[in-house]
């Protein structure tokens, strides 16, 4: 049976490269490797992509979608805000910085964009529920847009997660388990599941659908290029919880220089963890290209993952373009929410501390050219890690009397 994924003509294999027809597979029969999409692109120019619509179905022509994506019903993420940050910029020392502000998609974080095209491959695979292991903005974004979809859904976190990520997975239907146990031990569990009867006829949007669903993040590259007037940032702070979405952006960047749409220039890659959940930027600092699984502990829970399936990738990815992988605790990542808040009106989610936390400790330290344009992501809504804020910063000021006697002495 043929299926219509645009521009997109085989999987082919990360490590050996071997191709596969578009399919549910994810994984190579030669070797194990992880399998991506591979592209026949077309003649795509800026004035295509310019007259679509303001979201990410603008870039569809880049993406494994049929060319009517934008017509079926589904959730429409992207095109958010690249917010020049000049106080922020200023208080770091750094002349052009912008804040990609991914809180601004419809469930508050980037996962719309992964699961918008994980939605088209399962309703093209014919899949009638919608699943995955989430670390939290996940779960979310695939219930949402199996409701809107008219999908079933059914995802599956680690059991203590933030109670407004628990709400937001439950709001829209569908069934949310729960799982006693670590964001690993839920996706081991998911792959037991697709091999189970039980799984059949499943779109685990982050498994078997994960070739469709990683292309998603490739639209931030897009988006940042084109609202930088089509140019690529020097510098970028990038969160890594899989380390999918900094793979996909270095991916997303390599194809518009490909395809002509900016020019060739050099850009460095950092990747931000915490410290808590760091196996990555400890394999970068040691020199090593394998990672070290670890058992995470931090507040910054969506990116709790302790064996991420793309660290090698992100390791090749920042030593190649020159950049580097960092990590911040959690006190850091507090002082970055409210750094980021008080000098840009943006309220971010842990990950978002965790990035802006390695973008100040990576410009203190002189790891960045405070000249270059640089462009730090924030992927979520603080108010969805509202648990981070603690203490005097949870309560008001002060608390008052409504008279102006009270307010002169309380001020
Ligand atoms: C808010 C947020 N940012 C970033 C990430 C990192 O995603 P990846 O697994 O692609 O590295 C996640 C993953 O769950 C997330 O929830
Ligand atoms: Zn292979």
């Amino acid at each position: 049976m043929s299926h219509d994924f645009g521009p997109a003509v085989a999987l082919s294999c990360r490590e050996c490269g071997a191709r596969y027809p578009l399919g549910p597979s994810f994984a190579c029969l030669e070797c194990f490797g992880p399998l991506e999409a591979a592209y026949e692109f077309g003649n795509v120019t800026r004035a295509d992509i310019e007259s679509g619509p303001a979201n990410i179905w603008r870039y569809r022509s880049l993406l494994p979608v049929p060319a009517d994506v934008a017509t079926k019903p589904n959730m429409n993420p992207g095109w958010t805000k690249l917010v020049k940050a000049g106080n922020l910029g200023q208080a770091l020392g750094l002349k052009s910085l912008y804040v990609k502000d991914d809180s601004g998609n419809p469930t508050h974080s980037f996962k719309d964009r992964v699961v918008a095209i994980a939605v088209e491959a399962a309703r093209t695979f014919g899949f009638h529920t919608l699943s995955c292991s989430s670390t939290g903005n996940l779960a979310g974004a695939v219930t949402a847009a199996a409701a809107r979809a008219g999908l079933d859904a059914c995802v599956f976190i680690p059991a203590n997660l933030e109670a407004a990520k628990i709400a937001m997975a439950r709001v829209f239907g569908g069934k949310l388990i729960g799982i006693e146990g670590t964001y690993d031990e839920v996706n081991r569990f998911c792959s037991e599941l697709i091999g189970d009867p039980l799984g059949d006829k499943w779109g685990f949007v982050n498994v078997n659908l994960r070739p469709y669903y990683a292309e998603g993040s490739k639209t931030l590259a897009y988006e940042i290029a084109e609202q930088l007037g089509w140019r690529l940032p020097e510098q970028i702070i990038i969160p890594i919880a899989s380390g999918s979405q900094l793979t996909k952006i270095d991916k997303g960047f390599k194809e518009l220089v490909a395809l002509g749409l900016v020019e060739d220039t050099p850009y460095k890659i950092f990747g931000a963890q915490a410290a808590g959940c760091s196996p990555v930027s400890t394999a970068y600092k040691a020199g090593h290209d394998v990672v070290q699984p670890v058992k995470p502990d931090t507040i910054a829970k969506s990116l709790a993952i302790g064996n991420p399936a793309d660290g090698p990738y992100v390791l090749d990815i920042a030593r190649r373009t020159g950049g580097a992988v960092e990590d911040v605790t959690d006190p850091e990542i507090v002082a970055a929410i409210k750094l980021l808040a008080s000098t840009e009106g943006i309220f971010a989610e842990t990950a978002g501390g965790v990035t802006v936390g390695v973008l100040k400790k990576l410009a203190e330290s002189g790891r960045l050219d405070p000249e270059a344009e640089t462009v730090v992501l924030n992927t979520g809504d603080g108010l969805k890690t509202l648990d981070a804020i603690t203490g005097d910063d949870a309560k008001p000021t002060a608390v008052i009397r409504p008279s102006l006697d009270a307010f002169r002495a309380a001020v």
